[in-house]
C-alpha cells in the first residue's frame, strides 16, 4: 500500500487528527484538543499524520518531556484505521518520530502500553526493540473509549533508545526459562490465570492469551483476574531487578520474557 507520512502543521491537519482519535479508540471525547496540539506543535511536539490517496489514516503525538531531570521525548499517541493496520505505517510513523527526535538531538523516548494489548507488545518489543522496568498502576484512571473502558488503566512504560539499531530477529526463549504464569483452560473454554512459579532468578515467563478483546467480551471478571495477575507479577518482577526484554508470539499465546539486565 503507498502512503506518504508528513508533519502536522495547518488547522485542517489539527481538525483531523482530533476526527481520527474519536474514530481509531472509538470515543466521543477527544483525548488531546486541536488547541493543546496546536500549542504543543510550537513547542517541539511531534504530530505526524499517515495519508493515503491524501486521507489521513494513521496519526502520531508526542512532547519533549522532563523525567527526574532527564530530557526526553514522550510519546502519547500512534493509532491506524483498522483497515491500514499491518501495511507497516505504524513502524513509519514510529521511524519518522525517532528521525525527528534524534535531530533534536533526545536519546530516548518512552511512551505507555497496555500489558494485555499482545499485538501492540509484539510491535514494541519485537518490532522497535523496546525495554520496560517500570509499570504503573491505573495509569489514567477510569477510560471511556471502546479498546480501555471497564478495566482500571494498568500500563508498562517503555523506553526507546533512538540510537540503537532495530532488532534484527525476535527474542529467543532460554531453554532454561522458568514460567511463572501460565494458562489453564476451564470448562467454559476460557483461558485464565495461573501462576505457577515464584521469581528464580535468570529467564522468568509469563504467558497470557494472544487476544484479550475476546476474553474481555466473554467474561469481564476474568478480564480483571488477568489484569490483577500481569499487575502483580510485573510489579513484584520490578521490585526484583528484573526488566520486561522481549514479548514473542506461542500458539495462541503471548509471551513476555522477564531477565535481570546484565545476567
Ligand atoms: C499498534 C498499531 C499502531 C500498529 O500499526 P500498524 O500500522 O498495524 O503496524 P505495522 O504494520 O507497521 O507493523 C509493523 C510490525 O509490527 C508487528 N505488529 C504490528 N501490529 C501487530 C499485531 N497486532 N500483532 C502482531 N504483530 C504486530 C509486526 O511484526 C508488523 O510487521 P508485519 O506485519 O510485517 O509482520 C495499530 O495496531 C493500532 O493503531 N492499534 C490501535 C491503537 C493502539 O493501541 N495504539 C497503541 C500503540 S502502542
Amino acid at each position: 500500500m503507498d502512503y506518504e507520512i508528513r508533519t502536522l502543521s495547518s488547522l485542517e491537519d489539527f481538525t483531523e487528527h482530533e476526527r481520527l482519535q474519536r474514530e481509531i479508540w472509538g470515543s466521543d471525547q477527544i483525548d488531546v484538543p486541536v488547541n493543546l496540539l496546536m500549542a504543543s506543535a510550537r513547542h517541539g511536539a511531534v504530530l505526524l499524520g499517515a495519508l493515503v490517496d491524501h486521507r489521513m489514516v494513521g496519526i502520531l503525538y508526542g512532547f519533549p518531556a522532563l523525567t527526574n531531570g532527564h530530557l526526553h521525548h514522550h510519546s502519547h499517541m500512534l493509532g491506524v484505521l483498522p483497515p491500514y493496520r499491518r501495511f507497516g505505517i505504524g513502524l513509519a510513523l514510529k521511524l519518522r518520530q525517532r528521525e525527528i527526535v534524534r535531530a533534536q538531538g533526545l536519546d530516548e523516548i518512552t511512551w505507555t502500553v497496555d500489558p494485555l494489548e499482545v499485538g501492540n507488545n509484539l510491535f514494541n518489543f519485537g518490532r522497535l526493540g523496546v525495554v520496560c522496568d517500570t509499570y504503573i498502576v491505573n495509569a489514567y484512571g477510569e477510560m471511556a473509549d471502546a479498546l480501555n473502558r471497564g478495566l482500571p488503566s494498568d500500563r508498562l512504560e517503555v523506553r526507546w533508545n533512538v540510537r540503537a539499531e532495530l532488532p534484527r530477529a525476535s527474542r529467543k526463549i532460554s531453554p532454561h526459562a522458568t514460567q511463572i504464569t501460565a494458562v489453564t483452560y476451564g470448562e467454559d473454554g476460557l483461558p485464565g490465570p495461573q501462576r505457577v512459579a515464584e521469581l528464580a532468578g535468570g529467564e522468568c515467563l509469563v504467558t497470557l492469551p494472544r487476544d484479550h478483546r475476546t476474553v474481555r467480551q466473554a467474561d469481564a471478571d476474568l478480564a480483571l483476574r488477568w489484569r490483577l495477575r500481569l499487575r502483580q507479577d510485573f510489579t513484584e518482577a520490578f521490585e526484583a531487578g528484573y526488566a520486561l526484554a522481549g514479548c514473542v508470539e506461542q500458539v495462541g499465546h503471548g509471551c513476555y520474557i522477564l531477565s535481570k539486565p546484565g545476567e
